[in-house]
């Protein structure tokens, strides 16, 4: 007779993932300002210099690689703007919301995105063209999770947010954006890791602040003078402690170590001609997906 088999309990707990964020960017080999579509670029048409950017674009890549796991995707000829990633799409529990871009001069770059997502396992949506929306550029969540906010004005179309409230059981929270050198929310908006806000007031309307000043508490709020404003100070990456930014002044550099942060500063002039920094050369990503496929791949 055999002894009854145990009833399987649920066994220790697996061995922890670790939970190194996973970022997407795309190296700046085909990089350059061809086009005017924002107030950065206008005078900037062929200034950027390759090398530098590569070089500029190397050490972003490399003190992100520190702290998260990078995909990249392939640049693209006649897309030189593919570089800014933030602007591929927003993705959350394997779901992408396609970016559909205002622009023409950027709309190619949504089926090299597409692919990627699709070939990475991702399960895509997309806008119809007449509700553009310019993703992770437009479209960040706070820390904690609980709140989508998402800009409009410049780019992104207030129509297009309706599809976000309906594809995550998140509170989405539209922010007029007003001022023409802050054309993308990542470029006036960073919420970061210790549950704080870093923005510049000026890029906003009455009650687009009013609606940060409510989910935000003072002890929250950064707010960045127009001097860092323009260095794109809020276009920042945060991972952990860690917060990488474009040069900014002593004063903020040294608020932020202070908040306790590790404030990572890096030259990004070349892309700043473009109109884009830090975030706008990254876009995250959740870690599962991209660590199955890596399991996947291992397991066969
Ligand atoms: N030249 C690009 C544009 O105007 C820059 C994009 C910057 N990206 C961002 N996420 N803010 O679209």
């Amino acid at each position: 007779m055999t002894s009854p088999q145990p009833i399987p309990q649920p066994g220790p707990s697996l061995p922890l993932i670790p939970t190194r964020p996973t970022l997407l960017m795309c190296a700046p080999t085909l990089y350059d300002v061809t086009y005017v579509i924002n107030p950065w670029m206008a005078g900037n048409v062929h200034t950027a210099s390759r090398d530098r950017a590569n070089t500029q674009w190397r050490h972003l890549h490399d003190a992100l690689a520190e702290v998260a796991e990078v995909l990249l995707v392939a640049p693209q000829p006649g897309s030189p703007d593919m570089v800014f990633t933030a602007n591929a799409g927003l993705e959350r529990d394997g779901i992408v919301v396609l970016s559909s871009f205002f622009h023409p001069e950027r709309q190619d770059e949504e089926q090299h995105f597409q692919r990627w997502f699709d070939q990475a396992g991702y399960t895509v949506l997309s806008l119809p063209r007449t509700e553009p929306f310019e993703g992770e550029g437009d479209a960040l969540f706070s820390i904690d999770g609980s709140r989508l906010w998402v800009g409009f004005g410049p780019r992104t179309l207030l129509a297009s947010h309706a599809l976000l409230a309906r594809t995550w059981p998140v509170e989405v929270a539209s922010l007029h954006l007003v001022d023409p050198r802050f054309y993308h929310l990542d470029t006036c908006f960073a919420p970061l890791e210790d549950g704080s806000v870093l923005y510049y007031p000026g890029a906003f309307d009455q009650p687009s602040l009013a609606s940060i000043e409510s989910f935000y508490p003072p002890e929250l709020r950064i707010p960045v003078a127009e001097e860092d404003a323009t260095r794109f100070a809020c276009n920042a990456v945060t991972i952990g402690s860690r917060i990488f930014m474009n040069r900014v002044s002593p004063t903020l550099s040294s608020h932020l170590t202070a908040r306790g942060f590790e404030v990572v500063q890096l030259d990004l002039s070349e892309f700043l001609k473009a109109g884009g920094a830090a975030k706008c050369l990254v876009m995250k990503l959740s870690h599962t997906r991209a660590l199955s496929r890596t399991t996947i791949s291992l397991v066969i």
